[in-house]
């Protein structure tokens, strides 16, 4: 996604794709790290290749904000496995990552709406571009 808002030029969303590449980077270490804590077994297997094209801006934002609800799904399955389990530990361990997709879905779903609102407005985007590319690293 990065890539190809570099494409069109878009260097500010660019910047904000490639630190929410990093911090989600930094969410499946957390995974790998308690697996490693547990004393389970990390296995990695390939995933599948990332789009790289998309109709508009707008519609990285709709992919992104769909892929964070297929997520927080995710999780949710999870966190009840953990509690069918009776894994209580990792039922704690899980609750940091449900809160943080409360965060993931309301700020992606900020983009698109904002995007919603530009439509065909160069001008617009611009001043959109410029205030994420402020985006801090964390
Ligand atoms: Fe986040
Ligand atoms: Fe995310």
């Amino acid at each position: 996604m990065a890539a190809y808002f570099e494409s069109l030029n878009l260097r500010g969303f660019a910047h904000w794709m490639r630190i929410q590449a990093k911090e989600e980077m930094g969410h499946a270490m957390k995974f790998f790290e308690y697996l490693i804590e547990r004393q389970g077994k990390v296995v990695l297997e390939a995933i599948e290749a990332p789009s790289f094209k998309w109709k508009s801006p707008t519609n990285v934002f709709e992919d992104s904000y769909n892929h964070e609800r297929k997520i927080t799904e995710s999780i949710h399955k999870i966190v009840e496995l953990a509690g069918s389990e009776k894994d209580h530990a990792t039922t704690i361990f899980l609750q940091w990552f449900v809160q943080e997709q409360v965060e993931e879905e309301a700020s992606a779903n900020e983009i698109l709406q904002k995007l919603n609102i530009i439509g065909n407005e160069p001008s617009a985007l611009f001043v959109l571009d410029s205030e994420l590319g402020k985006r801090p690293s964390k």
